[in-house]
């Protein structure tokens, strides 16, 4: 019998970039351990929903087509040691949203591939379980195997929540979608370009802590003030390691630019509105409930899918079968 698991993905309010160097005879230990802390909340508007059965080899489809299956291997294995059993998997997903776009489809696709798998070979999937296996896939998927607000620290095997789902229910994200292509450079990629020809790199590993306490201390006190003001220095302390990286990376459009300048003047006009990016150039800002649809509906001429509103969302679930 197949399972099937809807996901969100996680958004850094402060980032993570940059991976630990763990190898051993040239093998690589522990994959995707952050240099970085970093302080994320799950995404309710974005929606991953992904079916597991066990199957005969190892195939994947994403979005109707077959993906090459080595990307996914360390995950499957990772599956198949964890739950000692020597079985293959057929999986296939879909998103609601762009893939891989910067809107971390990956983080979402591999949590809700765990948590499927977990539950079809062994009934269960707990949080921090998913949390270890989905990091192997994709770094940003551990705290999508969490729901609410969640904290990956640096040279961790697995993210932990620091708030539930329920503890900020004005919080809002609008995702401002400002191209539908695939971004050029892999987020694995741009790591490891920034960390090995980045002068700024070492000083952004050495920052990047007291931005993810003071974003946490936010989240934590509920002060979307602070909380934007922090995010802002994260993402763009983020871009300031990898414009110094050679070639450097820029991931950013006019569009993102034109938004940037935008909400500028939202917030002299004080409106609550703050920004971050990720490794593509769409656009997230960071508001309450009340403002929402305002943001939204500025920008939705120049967007190229209609913006997304989120609430805070909840850890992967199963809705197949219903009771699982
Ligand atoms: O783990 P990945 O490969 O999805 O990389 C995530 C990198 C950022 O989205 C830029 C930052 C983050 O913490 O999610």
């Amino acid at each position: 019998m197949a399972v099937t698991v809807q996901a969100h993905p996680s958004l850094a309010l402060a980032k993570y970039w940059g991976k630990q160097r763990q190898s051993a005879g040239g093998r690589e230990l522990n994959p995707n351990l952050p240099a970085t802390p970093s302080v994320a909340v799950t995404l309710d508007g974005l929606v991953t929903r992904t079916t597991v059965r066990i199957a005969d080899t190892d195939t994947i489809v994403l979005n109707g087509q077959s993906q090459l299956v080595e990307r996914y291997t360390p995950v499957l294995d990772a599956l198949r040691r964890a739950t000692e059993q020597d079985v293959s998997f057929h999986i296939e997903s879909t998103n609601s949203f762009p893939t891989a776009a910067g809107l971390a489809s990956s983080a979402a696709g591999f949590a809700a591939l765990v948590s499927a798998a977990l539950h079809e070979v062994t009934g269960d999937a707990p949080a921090d379980v998913v949390s270890q296996i989905a990091r192997i896939g994709s770094g940003s998927a551990c705290r999508s195997a969490f729901g609410g607000f969640t904290r990956w620290d640096t040279g961790a095997l697995s993210a932990r929540q620091i708030a539930s789902a329920a503890w900020w229910p004005e919080f809002r994200v609008v995702v401002l979608p400002v191209t539908g292509g695939a971004k050029e450079i892999s987020s694995r990629d741009g790591m490891n370009r920034t960390r090995d020809t980045s002068p700024y790199y070492q000083p952004w590993i050495d920052d990047a802590p007291t931005v993810a306490d003071e974003v946490e201390t936010a989240v934590l006190s509920r002060d979307i003030e602070r909380l934007g003001d922090a995010a802002r220095i994260s993402y763009m302390r983020m871009f300031a390691t990898m414009l110094g990286a050679h070639p450097p990376i820029l991931y950013w459009l006019p569009q993102s630019v034109h938004i940037i300048r935008e909400l500028e003047v939202m917030r002299r006009q004080g409106i609550p509105v703050w920004e971050t990016m990720d490794a593509g150039p769409q656009v997230k800002v960071i508001t309450l409930e009340e403002h929402a649809s305002a943001v939204a509906e500025r920008f939705s001429d120049i967007t190229a899918a209609p913006p997304v509103l989120c609430a805070v969302g909840s850890a992967p679930y199963t809705i197949e079968p219903a009771n699982g």
